[in-house]
Protein backbone atom coordinates (compact mmCIF):
# COMPACT_ATOMS: atom_id res chain seq x y z
CA UNK A 1 0.00 0.00 0.00
CA UNK A 2 2.67 2.20 0.94
CA UNK A 3 3.51 2.48 -2.82
CA UNK A 4 0.05 3.36 -4.23
CA UNK A 5 -0.27 5.88 -1.72
CA UNK A 6 3.15 7.79 -2.67
CA UNK A 7 1.73 6.87 -5.68
CA UNK A 8 -1.32 8.63 -5.80
CA UNK A 9 -0.45 11.61 -4.02
CA UNK A 10 2.17 12.74 -6.40
CA UNK A 11 1.19 11.33 -9.78
CA UNK A 12 -1.66 12.87 -12.00
CA UNK A 13 -4.42 10.58 -11.96
CA UNK A 14 -4.75 10.71 -15.74
CA UNK A 15 -5.13 6.86 -15.90
CA UNK A 16 -7.32 4.35 -14.29
CA UNK A 17 -4.71 2.01 -12.51
CA UNK A 18 -5.42 -1.70 -11.16
CA UNK A 19 -4.36 -2.13 -7.76
CA UNK A 20 -0.95 -3.89 -8.71
CA UNK A 21 2.68 -3.20 -7.88
CA UNK A 22 4.67 -4.57 -10.67
CA UNK A 23 8.58 -5.32 -9.02
CA UNK A 24 10.21 -7.16 -11.52
CA UNK A 25 9.61 -9.68 -14.34
CA UNK A 26 11.25 -12.27 -16.37
CA UNK A 27 10.19 -14.31 -19.62
CA UNK A 28 6.08 -13.43 -19.84
CA UNK A 29 5.63 -13.25 -16.41
CA UNK A 30 5.89 -10.98 -13.79
CA UNK A 31 5.59 -10.65 -9.96
CA UNK A 32 4.01 -7.66 -7.74
CA UNK A 33 5.70 -6.40 -4.40
CA UNK A 34 4.34 -9.51 -2.30
CA UNK A 35 5.80 -11.59 -5.27
CA UNK A 36 2.46 -13.03 -6.32
CA UNK A 37 3.17 -14.30 -10.01
CA UNK A 38 1.09 -13.09 -13.21
CA UNK A 39 1.70 -14.56 -16.41
CA UNK A 40 1.49 -11.53 -19.25
CA UNK A 41 -1.14 -11.23 -21.72
CA UNK A 42 -1.02 -7.53 -22.60
CA UNK A 43 3.26 -6.82 -22.85
CA UNK A 44 2.67 -3.24 -21.25
CA UNK A 45 -0.01 -2.95 -23.96
CA UNK A 46 1.85 -4.74 -26.93
CA UNK A 47 4.97 -3.59 -26.11
CA UNK A 48 7.50 -5.98 -24.03
CA UNK A 49 7.42 -7.78 -27.37
CA UNK A 50 10.01 -10.68 -26.47
CA UNK A 51 8.14 -10.74 -22.87
CA UNK A 52 10.53 -9.32 -19.71
CA UNK A 53 13.76 -8.70 -19.58
CA UNK A 54 14.75 -11.15 -22.86
CA UNK A 55 18.79 -12.16 -22.51
CA UNK A 56 19.85 -11.28 -25.42
CA UNK A 57 17.70 -7.73 -25.57
CA UNK A 58 18.87 -6.91 -21.85
CA UNK A 59 22.68 -7.46 -22.75
CA UNK A 60 22.61 -5.24 -26.11
CA UNK A 61 20.96 -2.85 -24.03
CA UNK A 62 23.08 -2.73 -20.98
CA UNK A 63 26.16 -3.10 -23.42
CA UNK A 64 24.85 0.07 -24.83
CA UNK A 65 24.08 2.10 -21.81
CA UNK A 66 27.62 1.53 -20.99
CA UNK A 67 29.45 2.58 -24.46
CA UNK A 68 27.21 5.47 -25.20
CA UNK A 69 23.44 6.04 -23.72
CA UNK A 70 22.66 9.29 -25.72
CA UNK A 71 23.97 11.58 -28.80
CA UNK A 72 22.28 14.31 -29.69
CA UNK A 73 20.95 14.20 -33.77
CA UNK A 74 23.42 16.60 -34.53
CA UNK A 75 26.17 13.65 -34.77
CA UNK A 76 25.89 9.78 -36.47
CA UNK A 77 25.78 6.91 -34.31
CA UNK A 78 26.39 3.34 -35.96
CA UNK A 79 23.73 1.72 -33.79
CA UNK A 80 20.94 3.86 -35.13
CA UNK A 81 22.41 3.21 -38.88
CA UNK A 82 22.20 -0.13 -38.30
CA UNK A 83 18.81 0.15 -36.99
CA UNK A 84 17.62 2.02 -39.72
CA UNK A 85 19.11 -0.41 -42.29
CA UNK A 86 17.52 -3.34 -41.08
CA UNK A 87 13.89 -1.36 -40.25
CA UNK A 88 14.20 -0.10 -44.04
CA UNK A 89 15.28 -3.48 -45.69
CA UNK A 90 12.66 -5.83 -43.67
CA UNK A 91 9.92 -3.73 -44.90
CA UNK A 92 10.71 -2.45 -48.05
CA UNK A 93 10.62 1.02 -46.96
CA UNK A 94 13.82 3.78 -48.11
CA UNK A 95 14.17 5.90 -45.39
CA UNK A 96 13.03 6.53 -41.34
CA UNK A 97 12.65 9.41 -39.00
CA UNK A 98 12.84 7.85 -35.29
CA UNK A 99 10.63 9.67 -32.23
CA UNK A 100 9.75 8.15 -29.29
CA UNK A 101 6.20 7.33 -28.88
CA UNK A 102 3.38 6.21 -31.33
CA UNK A 103 1.68 9.83 -30.78
CA UNK A 104 4.78 11.37 -32.28
CA UNK A 105 5.49 8.92 -35.08
CA UNK A 106 1.45 9.72 -36.06
CA UNK A 107 2.56 13.62 -35.46
CA UNK A 108 5.21 13.31 -38.10
CA UNK A 109 3.24 11.29 -40.74
CA UNK A 110 0.99 14.31 -40.50
CA UNK A 111 3.59 16.79 -41.17
CA UNK A 112 4.84 14.64 -43.62
CA UNK A 113 1.58 14.29 -45.59
CA UNK A 114 0.99 17.94 -45.53
CA UNK A 115 4.26 19.02 -46.65
CA UNK A 116 4.66 15.81 -49.47
CA UNK A 117 0.96 17.82 -50.72
CA UNK A 118 2.38 21.53 -49.77
CA UNK A 119 5.74 21.14 -51.80
CA UNK A 120 3.65 19.86 -54.96
CA UNK A 121 0.67 21.48 -55.43
CA UNK A 122 0.77 24.69 -52.98
CA UNK A 123 -1.90 25.71 -50.15
CA UNK A 124 -5.17 24.41 -49.58
CA UNK A 125 -4.27 20.55 -49.96
CA UNK A 126 -3.75 19.45 -46.32
CA UNK A 127 -7.16 17.26 -45.30
CA UNK A 128 -6.24 14.14 -43.78
CA UNK A 129 -9.25 11.39 -43.67
CA UNK A 130 -8.77 9.25 -41.15
CA UNK A 131 -11.86 6.92 -39.56
CA UNK A 132 -14.68 6.39 -37.23
CA UNK A 133 -13.45 4.59 -34.37
CA UNK A 134 -9.66 5.18 -34.96
CA UNK A 135 -6.98 6.04 -32.19
CA UNK A 136 -3.97 8.01 -33.42
CA UNK A 137 -2.86 9.23 -30.19
CA UNK A 138 -2.89 12.33 -27.40
CA UNK A 139 -0.84 14.72 -28.88
CA UNK A 140 -3.31 17.81 -30.30
CA UNK A 141 -2.79 16.51 -33.63
CA UNK A 142 -3.06 13.38 -33.43
CA UNK A 143 -6.12 13.77 -30.84
CA UNK A 144 -7.24 15.41 -33.99
CA UNK A 145 -7.21 12.73 -36.19
CA UNK A 146 -8.31 10.41 -33.95
CA UNK A 147 -12.08 9.43 -34.77
CA UNK A 148 -13.98 8.91 -31.55
CA UNK A 149 -16.19 11.97 -30.34
CA UNK A 150 -15.24 10.68 -27.03
CA UNK A 151 -11.42 12.52 -27.17
CA UNK A 152 -12.93 15.37 -28.53
CA UNK A 153 -13.49 17.30 -24.93
CA UNK A 154 -12.10 19.91 -22.91
CA UNK A 155 -9.25 20.63 -25.19
CA UNK A 156 -10.77 22.65 -28.03
CA UNK A 157 -9.98 24.05 -30.28
CA UNK A 158 -8.77 20.95 -32.71
CA UNK A 159 -6.81 21.34 -35.25
CA UNK A 160 -7.99 21.73 -38.55
CA UNK A 161 -8.46 19.72 -41.49
CA UNK A 162 -9.41 16.42 -40.69
CA UNK A 163 -12.49 14.66 -42.02
CA UNK A 164 -13.77 11.14 -40.49
CA UNK A 165 -14.94 8.46 -43.11
CA UNK A 166 -17.30 5.38 -41.87
CA UNK A 167 -14.76 2.24 -41.69
CA UNK A 168 -15.68 0.21 -44.31
CA UNK A 169 -17.71 2.51 -46.05
CA UNK A 170 -16.33 3.09 -49.87
CA UNK A 171 -19.23 5.38 -50.56
CA UNK A 172 -18.38 7.63 -47.72
CA UNK A 173 -15.17 7.51 -48.31
CA UNK A 174 -15.71 8.70 -52.55
CA UNK A 175 -18.15 11.26 -51.06
CA UNK A 176 -15.36 12.93 -48.74
CA UNK A 177 -12.22 12.59 -51.15
CA UNK A 178 -12.17 15.70 -52.86
CA UNK A 179 -9.21 18.62 -54.32
CA UNK A 180 -8.14 19.51 -50.40
CA UNK A 181 -7.37 15.82 -48.86
CA UNK A 182 -3.19 15.17 -48.78
CA UNK A 183 -3.70 11.51 -47.57
CA UNK A 184 -5.94 9.15 -45.89
CA UNK A 185 -4.35 7.50 -42.18
CA UNK A 186 -5.93 4.07 -41.14
CA UNK A 187 -5.21 0.96 -39.00
CA UNK A 188 -5.52 -2.11 -40.51
CA UNK A 189 -6.81 -3.33 -37.44
CA UNK A 190 -8.36 -0.59 -35.10
CA UNK A 191 -6.93 -1.78 -32.02
CA UNK A 192 -8.23 0.42 -29.04
CA UNK A 193 -11.09 1.11 -30.99
CA UNK A 194 -11.83 -2.92 -30.33
CA UNK A 195 -9.49 -4.99 -32.42
CA UNK A 196 -11.47 -4.65 -35.85
CA UNK A 197 -9.73 -5.42 -38.68
CA UNK A 198 -10.79 -3.15 -41.87
CA UNK A 199 -12.56 -5.11 -44.93
CA UNK A 200 -9.86 -5.76 -47.91
CA UNK A 201 -12.38 -4.24 -50.65
CA UNK A 202 -12.16 -0.89 -48.45
CA UNK A 203 -8.41 -1.21 -48.09
CA UNK A 204 -8.25 -1.64 -51.82
CA UNK A 205 -10.86 1.18 -52.65
CA UNK A 206 -8.36 3.77 -50.24
CA UNK A 207 -5.04 2.79 -51.91
CA UNK A 208 -6.98 2.85 -55.66
CA UNK A 209 -8.34 6.33 -54.79
CA UNK A 210 -5.15 7.38 -53.32
CA UNK A 211 -2.81 6.24 -55.76
CA UNK A 212 -4.99 7.24 -58.64
CA UNK A 213 -5.34 11.28 -57.31
CA UNK A 214 -1.65 11.09 -55.78
CA UNK A 215 -3.15 10.98 -52.49
CA UNK A 216 -0.59 9.38 -49.26
CA UNK A 217 -1.61 6.12 -47.67
CA UNK A 218 -0.74 6.29 -43.93
CA UNK A 219 -0.75 3.28 -42.37
CA UNK A 220 -0.70 3.88 -38.27
CA UNK A 221 0.75 0.91 -37.23
CA UNK A 222 1.79 1.76 -34.11
CA UNK A 223 0.05 -1.46 -32.72
CA UNK A 224 -0.16 -4.15 -35.66
CA UNK A 225 3.62 -3.36 -36.47
CA UNK A 226 6.48 -5.40 -35.69
CA UNK A 227 5.36 -8.91 -35.89
CA UNK A 228 2.19 -8.62 -33.64
CA UNK A 229 -0.24 -9.74 -36.22
CA UNK A 230 1.70 -12.58 -37.77
CA UNK A 231 3.66 -10.91 -40.17
CA UNK A 232 6.36 -7.99 -40.04
CA UNK A 233 3.87 -5.61 -41.19
CA UNK A 234 -0.35 -6.00 -41.20
CA UNK A 235 -0.57 -4.57 -44.46
CA UNK A 236 1.62 -7.28 -46.07
CA UNK A 237 -1.81 -9.16 -45.03
CA UNK A 238 -3.52 -7.11 -47.22
CA UNK A 239 -0.96 -6.76 -49.93
CA UNK A 240 -0.57 -3.49 -49.96
CA UNK A 241 2.64 -1.37 -48.84
CA UNK A 242 1.11 2.65 -47.68
CA UNK A 243 3.67 5.27 -48.58
CA UNK A 244 4.33 6.49 -44.83
CA UNK A 245 3.96 3.67 -42.43
CA UNK A 246 4.59 4.58 -38.59
CA UNK A 247 5.76 2.25 -35.73
CA UNK A 248 6.04 2.09 -32.04
CA UNK A 249 4.58 -0.27 -28.63
CA UNK A 250 6.83 -3.36 -29.23
CA UNK A 251 9.25 -1.87 -31.70
CA UNK A 252 12.13 -1.82 -29.34
CA UNK A 253 11.16 -4.48 -26.63
CA UNK A 254 9.80 -1.74 -24.16
CA UNK A 255 12.06 1.27 -24.44
CA UNK A 256 10.40 4.34 -25.53
CA UNK A 257 10.93 4.41 -29.18
CA UNK A 258 8.62 5.64 -32.43
CA UNK A 259 9.30 5.56 -36.30
CA UNK A 260 7.57 6.90 -38.91
CA UNK A 261 8.95 5.15 -42.68
CA UNK A 262 8.85 6.76 -45.70
CA UNK A 263 8.57 5.41 -48.89
CA UNK A 264 9.84 6.04 -52.29
CA UNK A 265 7.90 9.26 -53.09
CA UNK A 266 8.16 10.90 -49.78
CA UNK A 267 11.52 9.68 -48.89
CA UNK A 268 13.22 13.15 -49.00
CA UNK A 269 10.46 15.19 -47.66
CA UNK A 270 11.27 16.14 -44.30
CA UNK A 271 14.27 18.55 -45.05
CA UNK A 272 17.19 20.27 -42.19
CA UNK A 273 15.06 22.26 -39.89
CA UNK A 274 11.93 20.69 -40.82
CA UNK A 275 11.05 18.18 -37.78
CA UNK A 276 13.22 17.10 -35.03
CA UNK A 277 12.98 15.04 -31.84
CA UNK A 278 15.80 15.26 -28.99
CA UNK A 279 16.02 11.62 -28.37
CA UNK A 280 14.93 10.40 -31.66
CA UNK A 281 16.95 7.81 -32.40
CA UNK A 282 18.40 7.50 -28.88
CA UNK A 283 21.11 4.62 -28.64
CA UNK A 284 19.59 2.49 -26.47
CA UNK A 285 16.63 2.44 -28.14
CA UNK A 286 17.71 1.30 -31.30
CA UNK A 287 20.48 -1.13 -29.60
CA UNK A 288 17.18 -2.79 -28.37
CA UNK A 289 15.24 -2.37 -31.50
CA UNK A 290 18.23 -4.17 -33.25
CA UNK A 291 17.59 -7.29 -30.95
CA UNK A 292 14.00 -7.19 -31.43
CA UNK A 293 14.25 -7.03 -35.23
CA UNK A 294 16.77 -9.31 -35.51
CA UNK A 295 14.28 -12.40 -33.55
CA UNK A 296 10.89 -11.10 -35.08
CA UNK A 297 12.46 -11.48 -38.92
CA UNK A 298 14.31 -14.56 -38.05
CA UNK A 299 13.91 -18.36 -39.09
CA UNK A 300 10.13 -19.21 -38.25
CA UNK A 301 9.53 -16.87 -36.06
CA UNK A 302 6.41 -15.26 -36.91
CA UNK A 303 4.97 -18.95 -38.59
CA UNK A 304 5.13 -19.30 -34.63
CA UNK A 305 3.42 -15.94 -33.59
CA UNK A 306 0.46 -17.45 -36.07
CA UNK A 307 0.40 -21.29 -34.29
CA UNK A 308 0.24 -19.41 -31.00
CA UNK A 309 -3.02 -17.31 -32.41
CA UNK A 310 -4.39 -20.20 -33.72
CA UNK A 311 -4.13 -22.18 -30.25
CA UNK A 312 -5.39 -19.41 -28.79
CA UNK A 313 -8.48 -19.40 -31.30
CA UNK A 314 -9.44 -22.96 -30.32
CA UNK A 315 -9.41 -22.68 -26.94
CA UNK A 316 -12.03 -19.83 -27.36
CA UNK A 317 -13.97 -21.48 -29.63
CA UNK A 318 -14.67 -24.36 -27.25
CA UNK A 319 -15.73 -21.29 -24.84
CA UNK A 320 -19.63 -21.01 -24.36
CA UNK A 321 -19.21 -17.52 -23.24
CA UNK A 322 -17.11 -16.32 -26.37
CA UNK A 323 -19.99 -14.32 -29.23
CA UNK A 324 -17.18 -13.94 -31.63
CA UNK A 325 -12.82 -13.67 -31.71
CA UNK A 326 -11.68 -10.71 -33.75
CA UNK A 327 -7.83 -9.50 -35.29
CA UNK A 328 -5.19 -10.96 -36.80
CA UNK A 329 -1.83 -12.72 -34.85
CA UNK A 330 -1.06 -12.22 -31.65
CA UNK A 331 -3.47 -8.88 -31.55
CA UNK A 332 -6.58 -10.75 -30.13
CA UNK A 333 -10.01 -9.77 -29.64
CA UNK A 334 -12.83 -11.33 -27.80
CA UNK A 335 -16.58 -10.05 -27.67
CA UNK A 336 -18.62 -11.92 -24.71
CA UNK A 337 -22.24 -12.97 -24.60
CA UNK A 338 -22.75 -12.17 -21.31
CA UNK A 339 -20.41 -10.66 -19.36
CA UNK A 340 -18.44 -7.68 -18.89
CA UNK A 341 -14.56 -7.52 -20.04
CA UNK A 342 -13.39 -5.17 -17.19
CA UNK A 343 -14.82 -7.47 -14.84
CA UNK A 344 -13.14 -10.27 -16.61
CA UNK A 345 -9.79 -8.38 -16.94
CA UNK A 346 -10.29 -7.50 -12.90
CA UNK A 347 -10.89 -11.32 -11.95
CA UNK A 348 -8.12 -12.30 -14.33
CA UNK A 349 -5.32 -9.87 -12.17
CA UNK A 350 -6.73 -12.08 -9.30
CA UNK A 351 -6.21 -14.95 -10.29
CA UNK A 352 -2.54 -14.14 -11.93
CA UNK A 353 -2.99 -13.48 -15.66
CA UNK A 354 -2.62 -9.70 -16.86
CA UNK A 355 -4.93 -9.09 -20.04
CA UNK A 356 -6.10 -5.35 -21.72
CA UNK A 357 -10.02 -4.63 -22.64
CA UNK A 358 -10.97 -2.63 -26.09
CA UNK A 359 -14.34 -1.06 -26.05
CA UNK A 360 -16.29 -3.86 -24.79
CA UNK A 361 -14.44 -6.81 -25.52
CA UNK A 362 -11.30 -8.97 -23.91
CA UNK A 363 -8.02 -7.92 -25.58
CA UNK A 364 -5.06 -10.13 -25.81
CA UNK A 365 -1.80 -8.93 -26.68
CA UNK A 366 0.45 -11.66 -25.23
CA UNK A 367 4.50 -10.77 -26.04
CA UNK A 368 5.11 -12.64 -29.58
CA UNK A 369 7.83 -14.93 -27.41
CA UNK A 370 5.35 -16.65 -25.43
CA UNK A 371 5.86 -20.82 -24.76
CA UNK A 372 3.26 -23.23 -25.15
CA UNK A 373 3.44 -23.78 -21.61
CA UNK A 374 2.55 -20.00 -20.42
CA UNK A 375 -0.35 -19.67 -23.12
CA UNK A 376 -1.85 -23.12 -22.24
CA UNK A 377 -1.95 -22.30 -18.27
CA UNK A 378 -2.88 -18.53 -19.02
CA UNK A 379 -5.79 -19.89 -21.27
CA UNK A 380 -6.72 -21.92 -18.59
CA UNK A 381 -7.25 -19.39 -16.37
CA UNK A 382 -9.43 -16.99 -18.94
CA UNK A 383 -11.21 -19.65 -20.20
CA UNK A 384 -12.32 -20.99 -16.16
CA UNK A 385 -13.49 -17.09 -15.14
CA UNK A 386 -15.21 -16.85 -19.00
CA UNK A 387 -17.27 -20.17 -18.02
CA UNK A 388 -17.47 -19.56 -14.46
C1 LIG B 1 -2.88 2.61 -33.39
C2 LIG B 1 -2.25 3.50 -32.36
N1 LIG B 1 -1.73 4.67 -32.74
C3 LIG B 1 -1.15 5.50 -31.86
C4 LIG B 1 -1.10 5.18 -30.52
C5 LIG B 1 -0.43 6.13 -29.55
O1 LIG B 1 0.77 5.58 -29.16
P1 LIG B 1 1.55 6.20 -27.88
O2 LIG B 1 0.72 5.90 -26.69
O3 LIG B 1 2.87 5.48 -27.89
O4 LIG B 1 1.71 7.66 -28.13
C6 LIG B 1 -1.66 3.98 -30.08
C7 LIG B 1 -1.66 3.64 -28.64
O5 LIG B 1 -2.40 2.84 -28.17
C8 LIG B 1 -2.24 3.11 -31.02
O6 LIG B 1 -2.79 1.96 -30.65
Amino acid sequence: METINKFDKHVMHSYGRYPLVMNAGSGRRCTDENNKEYIDFGSGIGTNSLGYCDNEWADAVCRQVRTLQHSSNYYYTAVQAEFAETLCTSTGYETVFFCNSGAEANECAIKAARKYSFDKYGRGRHTIITLVNSFHGRTMATLSATGQEVFHNYFFPFLEGFVNVIANDIDDLKAKIDNTVCAVMLEYIQGEGGVNALDKAFVDAVYEICNRRDILVVADEVQTGVGRTGKLLAGEHYGKKADITTLAKGIAGGIPMGACLFGEKVKDVLTPGTHGSTFGGNPIACAGGNVVLKKVTGEGFLDEVNKKAEYIKSRLEKCGEVESVSGLGLMIGISLKTKNASDIAKAALEKGLLVLTAKTKVRLLPPLNIDYAELERGMDILTAILEG
